[in-house]
Parts: structure tokens; C-alpha cells; sequence
């Protein structure tokens, strides 16, 4: 099922979310809804605080990147889901310059400086613990899915020149005052 997706503005999405554990309520079924969800909505990711849940669940579309890697626990079809996705320093990794958008917020898009790579630990939705050194898309998708996790937002992580710059756009956001191509709640309702 296709979920709205939660835009800037709600709290869910400023909120650290709660570790994943083997009872958390419809867990297998939000995993799928999120893969579809993600997938509706052309997204390469998709935190679960941006369709609502505050649970450290996070999907990646491998299939729609150029230089994705093999993950063990991916499906056929290159769907990955990290339950409690946690990253550490990789020793090589240098600073990287990337346009980065976000579901949760319609028609911005920002540049981020990151690390291009790191070494993430996560478990799989069959509970299993994985670990692999990432790097490219996939470095760059998890580490910002993950700020969504703590409640942080790529726009966070701009300059204060483009912040200052993006404040009346993300306030417009904040009061509904948007659209997109794909289902989202808004402080103004759903659209
Ligand atoms: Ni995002």
C-alpha cells in the first residue's frame, strides 16, 4: 500500500526515532509499504518517520542506482531494508560535495557535504546482523536516511547563506503550501 509521505514541518520528522525490535507491531508489512511507497514516489529512500512511524526502519532502492553493490539481504528486485542502520568512520573517506532532494521536502534540492564513504552495520528484516563498507549512492542515500532516524534533515546541513535563502521556501512547506507527484501529508491535510 502506498502511505502519504510526511512533509517539513511535522514533528514526526524532528523526533529521534526508537530501535526496531522483533515485536514491533506490522513490522514485515510497513517494510513492504514503505518499498512501495519509495518506489511510487521515484524516491532512492525512504526513512520510516517519513511515512509516520518513528522506528529506526529504513528502505533503499538499489535497482535505480548506477554503482550499487551487492547487499546481502536485498531482494531480487534490489529492495534493501536496515532495521537500526548504524555508521562508523571509514579510514579513507574524504569530503564530498552532492546534490541531495528529500521526499519530505517537494522542489528543494541543496548541496551536502558528506563523507564518501563508511562502514554501516545493520539488521535485516529476518533479524540477522549485517555489516558492509559502502560507498557512492549508497553511502550518500544511507547516511541521509539515517539523519532522518535523528531528526535531522539534509537542509539542516547546508550553509547558513543557502539556509537563509531556502527559510521562506521551507516555511511555505511547514504551512501546507505544497505539491507533489505523489501522495503527502501536510499540517493543512493530505494531498
Ligand atoms: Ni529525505
Amino acid at each position: 500500500m502506498v502511505l502519504p509521505i510526511y512533509t517539513y514541518g511535522l514533528p514526526v520528522l524532528r523526533r529521534r526515532a526508537d530501535e526496531v525490535t522483533a515485536d514491533s507491531p506490522d513490522l514485515q508489512r510497513l517494510a513492504d509499504d514503505m518499498i512501495e511507497t519509495m518506489r511510487g514516489a521515484h524516491g532512492i529512500g525512504l526513512a520510516a518517520p517519513q511515512v509516520g512511524h518513528s522506528l529506526r526502519l529504513v528502505t533503499v532502492d538499489l535497482s535505480v542506482m548506477d554503482d550499487a553493490p551487492d547487499v546481502p539481504g536485498a531482494d531480487p528486485s534490489g529492495a534493501l531494508v536496515l532495521l537500526n542502520p548504524e555508521v562508523a568512520p571509514h579510514p579513507a573517506a574524504e569530503r564530498e560535495e552532492f546534490e541531495e532532494g528529500c521526499l519530505s521536502i517537494p522542489d528543494v534540492r541543496e548541496v551536502v557535504v558528506r563523507p564518501d564513504r563508511l562502514r554501516l552495520r545493520w539488521t535485516g528484516r529476518d533479524f540477522a546482523t549485517h555489516e558492509l563498507d559502502a560507498e557512492g549512492m549508497l553511502a550518500r542515500v544511507i547516511q541521509h536516511e539515517i539523519d532522518h532516524l535523528d531528526g535531522v534533515l539534509f537542509t539542516d546541513r547546508v550553509s547558513a547563506l543557502r539556509k537563509r535563502l531556502l527559510t521562506r521556501r521551507l516555511r511555505m512547506i511547514a504551512r501546507g503550501e505544497t505539491e507533489a507527484e505523489y501522495p503527502i501529508r501536510t499540517v493543512a491535510g493530505d494531498r
